[in-house]
């Protein structure tokens, strides 16, 4: 048995939209085991970045947190400024989709990804030493003269090495990488997804990874969280929830992938628009597009049960999906 690292129990955010909020999160939870990949798939708007943030404490102002997310002995949700401010330090990274709105252009590259460092009081030369053995390990070529340049002076593959850089040099406990290679030409992805992951696993960090692509999952994530307008459609081991989907959703987004299908060749794209968390529909906000909706899933929104040991799903018809 892993250790559990991150346990999300019930959360909720609300955020103010124009003075009514909105909840984007609702009733969401999930556990990190440690060391381990957590994938989070959902379409765009499903909340899949606002629980990256509610995890690493960076939420928009204004927005209204209720649940519990427990690192260790600590509830994330309800901890104070300084407590974050050391975790951030030492326990919690977060790769973002843009790399160029993460670090600052006017330091030297170098000095970005040894500021967590420096901040724990290593001493300069240490740092330093750190600092350029970490990007020769993310594969950025003259390490050494690659440090002083500034980040207008790299390529968008070689800034989001730097940030991956600048998010493991801590060894952290836990990585939030957002959607960390969409911004990148194709060409480069896999590359740069695959030195993420090697980095995670020599570190032994655990990742949670956001990603609409879901081969990528596939070989990534050893288990998969699915949100629907905010809420948790299904959650269980990457390769069920793949190959034996468990929500009249997850099907749908399976079968929209052509190579994960396995039927046919051909790929069905997703039916309908993804529901707004603004314009929540009543019910299952899925029943709109659902092909199995009934007068039921207009009117009683489905609890996430148990359906099969380790698989968790929202749809009153879990039972029918799965056989
Ligand atoms: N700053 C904000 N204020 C109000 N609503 C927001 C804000 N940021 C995002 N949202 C809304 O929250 C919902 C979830 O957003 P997000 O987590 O970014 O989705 P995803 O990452 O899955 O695409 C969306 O409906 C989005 O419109
Ligand atoms: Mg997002």
């Amino acid at each position: 048995m892993t250790d559990t690292l991150v346990r999300i129990t019930g959360l909720s955010v609300d955020l103010p939209d124009a003075g009514t909020p909105v909840r984007v999160l609702d009733d969401v939870s999930f556990d990190i085991p440690a060391g381990t990949t957590v994938g989070l798939i959902g379409e765009t708007g499903s909340g899949k970045t606002m629980t990256a943030m509610a995890i690493i404490g960076l939420l928009p102002e204004g927005a209204a947190v209720s649940g519990s997310i427990m690192f260790g002995d600590t509830d994330l949700v309800h901890c104070d400024d300084a407590r974050l401010r050391a975790l951030r330090r030492d326990e919690l990274s977060m790769i973002f989709q843009d790399p160029l709105s993460s670090l600052n252009p006017t330091q030297r590259i170098g000095r970005q990804v040894g500021e967590v460092l420096r901040r724990s009081g290593l001493p300069r030369a240490e740092v330093q030493e750190r600092v350029i053995d970490m990007l020769d390990r993310v594969g950025i070529p003259d390490p050494a003269g690659r440090a002083r340049d500034y980040p207008h002076e790299f390529s968008g593959g070689l800034r989001q090495r730097a940030m991956i850089a600048m998010a493991m040099i801590a060894r952290p406990s836990l990585v939030l990488a957002d959607e960390p290679t969409t911004a990148l030409d194709v060409t480069v992805q896999a590359r740069v997804l695959s030195l993420l992951r090697k980095l995670q696993v020599e570190e032994g960090s655990a990742m949670l990874l956001v990603s609409h692509d879901l081969r990528v999952m596939s070989h990534v994530a050893q288990d998969l969280v699915v949100l629907y307008a905010g809420r948790v459609a299904e959650r269980g081991t990457a390769s069920a929830v793949l190959h034996r989907p468990a929500h009249p959703y997850t099907r749908a987004l399976v079968r929209s992938v052509p190579a994960i299908r396995t039927k046919t060749a051909i790929a069905d794209p997703l039916p309908g628009t993804s529901a707004s968390p603004a314009q929540r529909p009543s019910g299952c906000a899925f029943h709109p597009r659902c092909p199995l909706a009934t007068d039921r899933c207009h009117t009683e929104t489905p609890a996430l049960r148990e359906v099969a040991p380790g698989r968790w799903s929202a749809c009153h018809y879990a039972e029918k999906v799965l056989s």
